[in-house]
């Protein structure tokens, strides 16, 4: 099957809507790629959906050009994101490109930057043939600086703000550009600004395509459950079940059965 490419993303703008979700691993690769979703996102949300951290701040490039690489080997079909991480963007251009690089070598097809810094070097990956999609509103990397996780741009000055980034990210030469945690009257506002796709998680209905974290759309931890998420499947509920069935079988000798093992005489 065909592979989902920048140009292709470009050209939803207006169309139909972008379906994004991300994966951390080759297995959950593969079944996206089955369900005909258009964007896998090796998001930095790696952090909190899989390594156990309280935020995405520790994650670091080796984590993940580990989950690129391994969505990677599970993926024919999707377009594949990864997230620059924390102290890519935040301390210098050389930084961001080395990252940027690595990424691409694992696997990726273009790379996340959160924010509006370093706009230079968004412009010379885009320049040197890196696509990039960008990220505003509620920039989980900026969490110290924003306060807390709120949502962004609600009055009518950090609407305006929020539009001025993205005039400013599209003229860097970014592909698309994801919003988070922003009203839907500003994610409307700022896709009717631009030209590019705009991808909505907690913006609202009029945004060109959505992404959700897959963890939080298949309830894997029922503690979690911002307003902006729908729970689609209760996998956690799902392992809960099998593993206390699988346990309970064990212990009282009914597996394996004789349908689950190997006998010398078959
Ligand atoms: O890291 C991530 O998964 C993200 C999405 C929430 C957009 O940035």
């Amino acid at each position: 099957m065909k592979r989902v490419t920048v140009p292709m993303i470009r050209r939803q703008k207006n169309q139909n809507k972008i379906v994004m979700i991300t994966a951390y691993d080759a297995e959950m690769a593969r079944i996206l790629d089955d369900t005909g979703v258009d964007i896998i996102l090796v998001g930095d949300s790696l952090g909190t959906a899989v390594l156990g951290y309280p935020d995405t701040l520790k994650v670091t490039i080796d984590d993940m050009v580990h989950h690129v690489a391994a969505v990677a080997r599970g993926s024919t079909r999707c377009l594949l994101v990864g997230d620059l991480p924390f102290g890519s963007t935040q301390i210098s251009g050389a930084v961001a490109r080395q990252h940027a690089v690595a990424l691409i070598r694992a696997g990726a097809h273009a790379v996340k930057f959160e924010g509006t810094g370093r706009l230079e070097s968004i412009r010379e990956l885009v320049e040197n043939g890196i696509p990039v999609m960008g990220h505003l509103g509620l920039t989980p990397q900026s969490i110290h600086a924003l306060g807390g996780y709120r949502v962004q741009g609600r009055s009518a000055s950090e609407r305006d703000s929020l539009i001025d980034a993205a005039h400013t990210l599209e003229h860097a030469g970014v592909f698309a550009i994801v919003l988070e945690c922003v009203p839907d009257q500003t994610a409307e506002a700022i896709t009717r600004a631009v030209s590019i796709p705009t991808i909505g998680i907690g913006a609202g209905p009029s945004v060109d395509g959505q992404v959700l974290v897959v963890n939080d759309l298949l309830n894997m931890n029922p503690v979690f459950k911002p307003r902006f998420v729908k729970q689609y499947a209760d996998i956690s509920a799902a392992i809960r079940s099998a593993v206390s069935a699988y346990a309970d079988e064990v212990r009282t000798l009914r597996f394996p059965d004789p349908e689950h093992s190997y006998r010398d005489d078959e």
